[in-house]
């Protein structure tokens, strides 16, 4: 199959806020306590952080992981998460059925986000508590003393603030599963108070207002436009969460969920503006994807899960090749959004449906999903362009036409690289791919890493973690006008020019 992909220097979506590229670590199952805490461990540093896992996360270079939850968050008292350690209170977790020992809290995520290069996004809990327990909660975290939270932080070791700029005024408040579950008016006016409060404290810090679970609860769009209608003008993002699926073992609509999520974002935009519209407001909201990844693989498991345990094998994924794949399409999405959405998190990092696994007491791997996440975050900072792209197309059920090729291309910020990143998505046809690039024809293909595996079911585990694993192609530099790439059977490529 022949395909083309056309660019224009001067046609860009926007740049790419590297935030795009953060994660998530909830108190849920082993993503704290036996991923990223495990005091005991052969690699664990003096705070108990496991050094292994820091590294992994390193080398993805997430720049802003979202942190306790998630469902966690909206039953969670953070005053039981800081203080003399062996004072703090054994919670049970409504959210997810096991106990919060509370070893490993506000202030040692602080501590560990500086060890892993990362940035805070905090989430508040509105969903059993409200505007005054967010409001100490930022004083704790951001005042640099003298009052009583800044000073009770100082008393605890913390002497200077932790500055967390950016913050989540609940999560999936409009889900029936939420401990506090609220209608859009009432969300809405709790949100625009808290946000009120917040920003009297400090107005340079930004919020994240909650949107829907997902585009397929019964409330959206409504919900999303309620929301604002009374926040509007106090919050400076709105969050998205979407998980994708392959219950039934449908490979082409599983690979084309990046129609979807392209479909949700631009939903999502068309209501936000409307609100803009509505209130003549000069001032325009962005987009949190703050929940995304593929989550499926689990959910027979966790159905069997004893509960009330400390750090359960909860949500615990094993990334097949396949959703290598899709996890690359919804990245080229967000890629393909970047003017919106400002904010995304892979949910989430270690352990809990995440690119990084590890053993309590053993080792670490990157799962299958690590990879194209890798090459995005890597290769993915600048400019985001846009992309034409002349190729077939294949009927599916779900999605009508979609293209066998799914793409996005990043220019460097010093103009001198261009990637572009594409999933074939045919299962026996390789794609010749030429193209032209106006206003770039100086540059060359330097560089073509593939992630490909003969068994769409293939995995990475602790005796096989190079299983699925990127290798690089061949490539003779050649010009763009002469550019002839072939791209394999459900493959995921990195394409690298320079000039
Ligand atoms: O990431 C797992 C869960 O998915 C989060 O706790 C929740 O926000 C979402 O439903």
């Amino acid at each position: 199959m022949k395909a083309e992909l056309h660019l224009d220097k001067e046609f860009t979506v926007g740049e790419v806020d590297k935030r795009i590229f953060g994660s998530f670590i909830e108190h849920l199952g082993r993503a704290v306590y036996g991923g990223i805490y495990e005091p005991g461990h052969p690699q664990a540093d003096s705070n108990g952080f496991r050094k292994d896992v820091i590294d992994l996360i390193k080398e993805l270079n997430v720049p802003l992981v979202r942190y306790p939850g998630g469902n966690f968050v909206s039953s969670f008292n953070w005053e039981d998460s800081v203080g003399p350690v062996d004072k703090r209170p054994r919670r049970l977790d409504l959210a997810w059925h096991a106990v919060e020992p509370n070893l490993f809290g506000l202030n040692e995520f602080i501590a560990w986000t500086r060890a892993t290069h990362t940035e805070p996004m905090m989430a508040l809990n509105l969903g059993t508590r409200g505007i005054e327990a967010a409001s100490a909660l930022v004083e704790y975290s951001n005042h640099p003393g003298g009052s009583y939270w800044s000073d009770l932080r100082r008393s605890h070791g913390a002497k200077d603030p932790h500055n967390i700029k950016l913050w989540c005024l609940g999560n999936e408040l409009d889900g029936p599963w939420q401990v506090g579950q609220k209608t859009p008016d009432e969300y809405g006016r709790l949100a625009y108070e808290t946000a009120k409060a917040i920003k009297l404290f400090d107005p340079s810090l930004e919020l994240v207002a909650v949107g829907s679970s997902n585009q397929y609860m019964p409330t959206f769009p409504q919900w999303e436009a309620t929301v604002l209608d009374h926040c509007y003008d106090k919050v400076d993002y709105l969050s998205m969460h979407e998980y994708y699926a392959n219950r039934d073992n449908d490979l082409p609509t599983f690979l084309a969920n990046s129609v979807g999520m392209d479909r949700f974002i631009e939903r999502v935009v068309a209501t936000v503006d409307f609100v803009q519209a509505k209130k003549r407001s000069p001032k325009k909201v962005h987009l949190s994807f703050d929940e995304w990844n593929v989550w499926f693989h689990s959910n027979d498991a966790d159905k069997k899960l004893t509960p009330w345990t400390v750090g359960p094998a909860q949500l615990e994924d094993v990334y097949t090749f396949e959703d290598a794949l899709v996890v690359g399409t919804l990245l080229n999405s967000l890629l393909r959004h970047a003017d919106r959405v400002k904010i995304a998190a892979l949910a989430q990092l270690v352990n809990v449906i995440a690119p990084i696994m590890a053993r309590n007491g053993g080792p670490s791997w990157k799962q299958t999903i690590f990879w194209p996440f890798y090459h995005a975050s890597k290769y993915g900072r600048g400019t985001s362009m846009n992309v034409k792209l002349k190729v077939p197309t294949y009927a599916n059920k779900t999605y009508g036409d979609v293209p066998w090729i799914d793409a996005s291309a990043v220019r460097s910020e010093d103009g001198k690289t261009l990637t572009v990143f594409l999933v074939n998505r045919s299962p026996n046809q390789s794609v010749e791919l030429s193209g032209s690039f106006a206003g770039l024809e100086s540059m060359k293909l330097v560089g073509h890493t593939a992630l490909h595996h003969d068994d769409v079911k293939a995995v990475n585990d602790e005796k096989h973690p190079n299983n699925v694993a990127p290798v690089e192609k061949p490539v003779k530099p050649m010009a763009v006008g002469s550019m002839a790439v072939a791209l394999g059977p459900l493959s995921w490529n990195v394409l690298r020019f320079e000039g």
